[in-house]
């Protein structure tokens, strides 16, 4: 089959994680740089044309700064890009001239990760590994598998991650000198999550976390992905104790936009006892709220007795097993397309997903006996008002011994069975209502749900979730009644 031609630059584009700094983005970035020696060693890894080095020597053309000297490094592995990146280079060269600022850089035709790797892991003889005074990075954003050549390079050098940038950031982190400071524009993904935790760690424990910049526009977001994908701005110092406090600054990521900027505890954005190391990020006053609420809270899951797993039927595994509709020897299959509200809608026969599952020998390991059993969605649309959508599977709608819950779906159970009714309905209030969401997003910046997420959540205590359970007589209410059957609740508890 011929591809169209048009296809082509943009599959290019996304195989090299290709996502060009707008201007007025890049001169934000480069404001964000505390005061630099006088000769500053920069580092711009995955450099594109330039726009963050141009940025950069703009600013310190503007102002003196008491900068003289500016030794830059520059990498881009796409050769098709790499005239622009020259004559941008010219460019700075000539305004650093005007400015009395001595300029000089290099342009590595090279692979940032292979090559960095190599000279921190010490692989090639005599290259020892340079250092930076700053760098400034827009790192590229792609997955990359467990077996491929970024990964083992990577984990050369102890840095185990599963995405491009993450690499990038741990490899830049190691480049820079005590004090060496670090400006980066990069996915909210590694804020939480449990495939970026030894990131996380990596992370905080080298580099001192200074201010954090969040876009509130969808339309900032300049990667655009199947699930929505927040990108922020953060500025931070090499070195190993975390400031007290730290300014969170939000903007709409429009045009000559106002930045809102606040500041707060670092034990407010790292927890002190967190070992997820999630890095929470207040932006919207609702947040603060939120958190208030959240933090008169002092149940765990593990405490209500409760566990939270990913839903156990993968179904291309077990495709043979799978049928449309329901016959003899099946039982349910839930997906997310069999949310109807507060419950569940089985079967759905205009859905393309399968309805249900052969109950046998090589299917029942994957299967949970009925019960009342509390669902929430893995992956939330970017239209849906809120990131958490939990739905309730009751065993009087949905009548089986046995029922299947595909991999797209959390549940909630009590040791692989059921939940007590009155508990799953306060649980089902509790995680639909605005307050849970809004201190969600404090940590989440896309629309993917983890089961790590929901088990760090603080919950109600048990006899509390229980009166909500039982105030709520249908799973029809709205939001707002959702909304005050949970604040007169948490209050009452106080
Ligand atoms: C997100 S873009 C950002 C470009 C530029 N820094 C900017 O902000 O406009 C990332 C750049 O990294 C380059 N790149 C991707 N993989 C690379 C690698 N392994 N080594 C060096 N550069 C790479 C891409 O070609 C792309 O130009």
């Amino acid at each position: 089959m011929k591809t169209a031609t048009t296809s082509e630059p943009r599959k290019r584009q996304e195989e090299l994680g290709q996502f060009l700094t707008a201007a007025p983005v890049a001169d934000f970035m480069a404001s964000m740089f505390g005061p630099l020696p006088g000769v500053v060693r920069l580092l711009d890894a995955g450099a594109g044309a330039g726009a963050l080095t141009s940025a950069f020597v703009s600013r310190l053309c503007e102002r003196d700064g008491g900068v003289r000297a500016v030794e830059a490094t520059l990498y881009e592995l796409d050769p098709l890009i790499l005239d622009a990146l020259s004559a941008t280079m010219r460019e700075c060269q000539r305004l650093c001239t005007e400015a009395g600022i001595r300029f000089a850089f290099t342009i590595h035709p090279a692979d940032f990760i292979q090559e960095m790797s190599a000279r921190l892991a010490g692989d090639l003889f005599g290259a020892t590994p340079p250092s930076f005074d700053a760098a400034i990075a827009n790192p590229p954003y792609r997955k990359i598998s467990s077996d491929s050549a970024e990964r083992r390079a990577l984990r050369s050098v102890g840095v185990e991650t599963s995405n491009l940038y993450t690499g990038f950031i741990a490899l830049i982190q190691r480049l820079l000198v005590p004090g060496g400071q670090l400006v980066g524009i990069t996915p909210r993904s590694f804020c939480n999550g449990p495939y970026f935790r030894p990131f996380r760690e990596d992370f905080l424990n080298h580099l001192e976390l200074r201010r954090l910049h969040v876009f509130e526009s969808r339309k900032a977001a300049f990667r655009e992905d199947s699930v929505l994908q927040e990108n922020i701005i953060f500025h931070a110092v090499k070195g190993r104790n975390q400031p007290r406090e730290m300014v969170i600054s939000s903007s709409s990521g429009e045009h000559g936009d106002v930045i809102a900027e606040t500041v707060f505890p670092f034990v407010e954005v790292v927890r002190p006892h967190d070992a997820e190391k999630f890095i929470h990020i207040p932006s919207a006053p609702s947040h603060a709220t939120a958190k208030k609420t959240m933090d008169g809270l002092s149940s765990s899951l593990a405490s209500l007795g409760v566990t939270v797993s990913t839903g156990r039927v993968v179904d291309f595994r077990l495709k043979d097993a799978l049928r449309k509709e329901p016959e003899r020897g099946t039982v349910p299959l839930l997906y997310p397309c069999h949310f109807n509200g507060g419950t569940v809608h089985w079967p759905k026969h205009e859905a393309r997903k399968p309805n249900a599952i052969l109950d046998n020998d090589e299917t029942r390991r994957w299967l949970v006996p009925s019960g009342v059993y509390l669902l929430t969605k893995r992956f939330t649309s970017k239209e849906e008002r809120r990131r958490l959508v939990a739905c309730m599977f009751d065993p009087e709608q949905v009548k089986a011994k046995w029922v299947g819950f595909e991999n797209h779906l959390n549940y909630f159970h009590a040791s692989g069975h059921g939940l007590e009714r009155s508990l799953a309905v306060g649980l089902y209030v509790f995680l639909n209502s605005t307050v849970v969401d809004q201190y969600f997003r404090r940590f989440s910046g896309h629309t993917q749900v983890n089961a790590t997420d929901l088990r760090t959540l603080a919950y109600p205590d048990r006899d509390t979730l229980q009166s909500m359970g039982r105030a709520m007589k249908a799973l029809d209410h709205s939001q707002e009644e959702i909304d005050q059957l949970v604040t007169k609740h948490l209050h009452a508890c106080r």
